[in-house]
């Protein structure tokens, strides 16, 4: 498979969104500033952002620094858990919309189901897409049940499901219900958010590559055609998290690294769909 930097996915709405962005959790003030500059000097064009991150408004103020075209930029953001409803989403797109400085946002996720007021939430955020504050909507943390029950009251499928997706939890069935329905997976906390990237069956394929074991996990998600957004705010690991282009893993390689599910989710809140099991 021959990608690049450059290379996007084209989603259900027409637009094209970037493979791999820059994510932001835990990125606070003038780290957050420093990390989306270093990685706008490396080539990323896409950055994720979040409401519940209190970081939007580090995130625009990098991106008017660096003056780059705003046609060139991804951008992502998504609604809090606490602020859902139809007319708390709207008031929430318009806050993020000023905290990042834009008038319009590329994606905007529902972060976390709220299946309560679901539907009326679904409803501003096809509104928002179609009078064009975001040039697409999805969601995030949501399960095949979910996306069954968004279809009851709704035929507007979202453009994409961000989710927690590595080898440790390879969401095959996702996966393939979601390529099914046209909507785009995008994998957070690539990396394991760095605690796994010891295991030595991870160590053996870096070797084998001269890559490291962070650039397998990322280059295993592209090889899936998932979309990823592996967060960091060192200079050195932004950028090689985005070095995945000169090398691609064999069928062998993919086998073993989709053989290590073991269902294992770093991201596991109270609130969590209830199938994600305790
Ligand atoms: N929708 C959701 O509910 C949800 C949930 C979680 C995350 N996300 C999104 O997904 C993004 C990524 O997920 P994540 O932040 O949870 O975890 P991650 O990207 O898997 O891992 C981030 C951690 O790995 C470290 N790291 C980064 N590159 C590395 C490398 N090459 N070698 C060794 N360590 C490295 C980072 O440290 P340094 O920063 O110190 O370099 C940080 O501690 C988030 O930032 C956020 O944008 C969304």
């Amino acid at each position: 498979m021959s990608l690049s930097i450059h290379s996007t996915v084209k989603l259900n709405s027409g637009f094209d969104m970037p493979l791999l962005g820059l994510g932001t959790f835990r990125a606070e003030g003038k780290e957050t500033v420093n990390a989306v500059r270093e990685a706008l000097a490396v080539g990323y064009r896409h950055l994720d952002t979040a409401m519940m991150y209190r970081n939007e408004k580090e995130v625009g103020r990098a991106i008017h620094e660096n003056g780059i075209d705003r046609a060139d930029l991804f951008v992502t953001t998504k609604l809090a858990r606490d602020g859902q409803g139809y007319r708390e989403t709207w008031r929430a797109v318009e806050a993020s919309l000023e905290n990042l400085g834009l008038d319009y946002l590329d994606l905007y996720l529902i972060h976390w189901p709220v299946e309560s007021l679901m539907h009326e939430t679904w409803k501003a955020m096809r509104e928002i897409a179609q009078k064009g504050l975001s040039r697409s909507v999805g969601v995030s943390n949501f399960t095949i049940r979910l996306l069954e029950e968004l279809k009851t009251e709704s035929d507007f499928i979202p453009a994409v499901n961000q989710v927690e997706f590595h080898p440790f939890i390879f969401q095959e069935e996702l996966l393939g219900y979601c390529r099914k329905a046209g909507i785009q997976l995008e994998a957070y906390s690539p990396l394991t958010r760095g605690r796994r990237l010891d295991d030595p069956r991870l160590v053996e394929i870096a070797e084998k590559y001269n890559k490291t074991t962070a650039q397998i996990l990322l280059r295993w998600n592209l090889e899936h055609g998932v979309v990823t957004i592996p967060k960091s705010v060192t200079p050195s690991r932004i950028r090689e998290n985005a070095a995945l282009y000169d090398f691609s893993l064999d069928q062998e390689d993919m086998a073993v690294l989709n053989d290590m599910d073991e269902n294992l989710r770093f991201i596991h809140p109270d609130w969590a769909p209830p199938e994600w099991g305790s």
